[in-house]
């Protein structure tokens, strides 16, 4: 267990699930050292919410590189001047390559606003109704090379109302979101999560899912 596990925390917009870690580090429920919060987008209202907190707020605009893989080295480059044990990816919507996604291997976590494998990539609210699923709900996985279909550590599951739409369906997901997210965390600072041959393990044990993991 490290005392103080130090992160780094990578958005693009509201930060919300940002939001989420600081109060529960604040309140003392999760043991971080957010040694950072990265933006790829320079207005980011997450960037004001790190500054509120005290913490360092860092834009890495991919608009200002003449490449993309000039890009993930700079940000590559911002990310490991912290020396973070965990780098969380709460809101970023860029997709990472797989040079960059290798280097964090094991220690890059991400959550996403559905029933992975269900879903993937964006407008999930949208899709999700269109589908006529009954069940809907978050993950937080590892990330590997494969965009959204790295390994699920926990999951939220959330009924679809009959009368939903993609605002109402969204509120409920991201409350879950606020909650999986830090239990991931959590999880890892305890040394209680890792990634193993492919495996989301909790305690040595795979990490069940889908429906299995709501804890
Ligand atoms: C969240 O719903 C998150 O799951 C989603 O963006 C939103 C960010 O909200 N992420 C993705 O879709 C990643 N593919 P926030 O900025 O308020 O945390």
């Amino acid at each position: 267990m490290i005392a103080q596990l130090p992160v780094v925390v990578l958005i693009s917009g509201r930060g919300s699930n940002l939001q989420a870690i600081i109060e529960q580090q604040q309140r003392g429920d999760l043991p971080v050292d957010i040694r950072a919060v990265i933006s790829s987008r320079p207005g980011a209202q997450g960037l004001d919410r790190a500054r509120d907190a005290g913490l360092p707020a860092v834009i890495v605009d991919p608009g200002r590189f003449p490449a993309r893989a000039l890009f993930e080295k700079a940000l590559m480059e911002e990310i490991d001047a912290r020396a973070p044990a965990l780098v969380v990816l709460a809101g970023f919507m860029l997709v990472l390559g797989s040079d960059f996604v290798r280097h964090y291997s094991g220690r890059l976590i991400n959550v996403h606003p559905s029933l992975l494998p269900q879903f993937k990539g964006l407008h999930t609210h949208e899709r999700a109704l269109q589908a006529g699923v009954r069940y809907h709900g978050a993950s937080v996985h590892f990330v590997t090379p494969d965009v959204d279909g790295g390994p699920v550590i926990i999951q939220a599951q959330v009924e679809v109302r009959a009368d939903d739409n993609a605002q109402t369906l969204a509120v409920r997901v991201l409350k879950e979101e606020h909650r999986i997210l830090p239990e991931a965390i959590r999880w890892f600072a305890q040394g209680r999560l890792g990634l193993e041959q492919g495996r989301a393990l909790l305690d040595g044990r795979p990490c069940m899912h889908p429906e299995g993991s709501v804890p």
